[in-house]
């Protein structure tokens, strides 16, 4: 049983799809031990209270530092004995020391098809605004692992979803969450519980680095 942990900055719906999948069998063999936040206010905290899994505030704000924080966020995840670490709307940098020790053992959901609208200042609606702006008319969602960069790790799922006319961010945003974030996330978590991950491009990306 993989043991996971959600980490997460807001309302949290891709936490919600992932407790969801968990509930209707759409994720096997996986649980959630924790759920970490940076916000205190962050309503993803109250889902998972309403599910009686522990849900856990660490704010930057509350250390005198970023190392201290960046200890106690590594503190908090090893205490946890977490197989894997899900980044569902986390919008703060992960510490080095942890992605050293948790390599292909953190995955991300980022709302574009990477490697378009992504990097450093694209998150949440900054994506959605983006994409509108340079008049795509594809967008999408993408999972991937996490590596030192930003955005930059192996990708291990991604779906495309349609713009439409008319769509606004806020419409856009919220289509490529219904459509391609609450069921490529699940699906991901889903293939790495169950050893399936060689069905995805990964393995074919990692052959050919060798
Ligand atoms: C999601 O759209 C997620 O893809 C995005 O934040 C939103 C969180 O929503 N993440 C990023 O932009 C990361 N770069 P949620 O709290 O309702 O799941």
């Amino acid at each position: 049983m993989l043991k996971l942990g959600v980490m997460v900055s807001g309302g949290g719906t891709n936490l919600q799809a992932i407790i969801d999948a968990i509930d209707n069998g759409g994720i096997t063999n996986a649980g959630i031990k924790a759920v970490i936040s940076n916000n205190p206010g962050a309503y993803a905290l109250e889902r998972a209270k309403a599910h009686g899994i522990d849900a856990v505030c660490l704010s930057p704000k509350s250390f005198e530092s970023r190392e201290e924080f960046h200890k106690a966020l590594l503190g908090k995840v090893d205490e946890y004995g977490l197989d894997l670490i899900v980044l569902a709307g986390f919008l703060v940098t992960i510490p080095a020391a942890m992605i050293q020790k948790y390599r292909n053992r953190i995955i991300n959901i980022h709302p574009s098809l990477i490697p378009s609208f992504c990097g450093v200042g694209y998150y949440g609606l900054k994506v959605h605004e983006a994409a509108l702006k340079r008049g795509v008319k594809l967008t999408g969602a993408t999972v991937h692992f996490v590596d030192e960069g930003v955005d930059s790790g192996p990708i291990i799922l991604q779906k495309a979803v349609e713009v439409l006319p008319g769509d606004t961010p806020k419409t856009l945003q919220r289509r490529v969450m219904e459509e391609a974030e609450w069921k490529i996330l699940p699906q991901a978590i889903d293939m790495i519980a169950n050893g399936r991950l060689k069905d995805s491009g990964l393995s074919a990306a990692k052959e050919e680095e060798e």
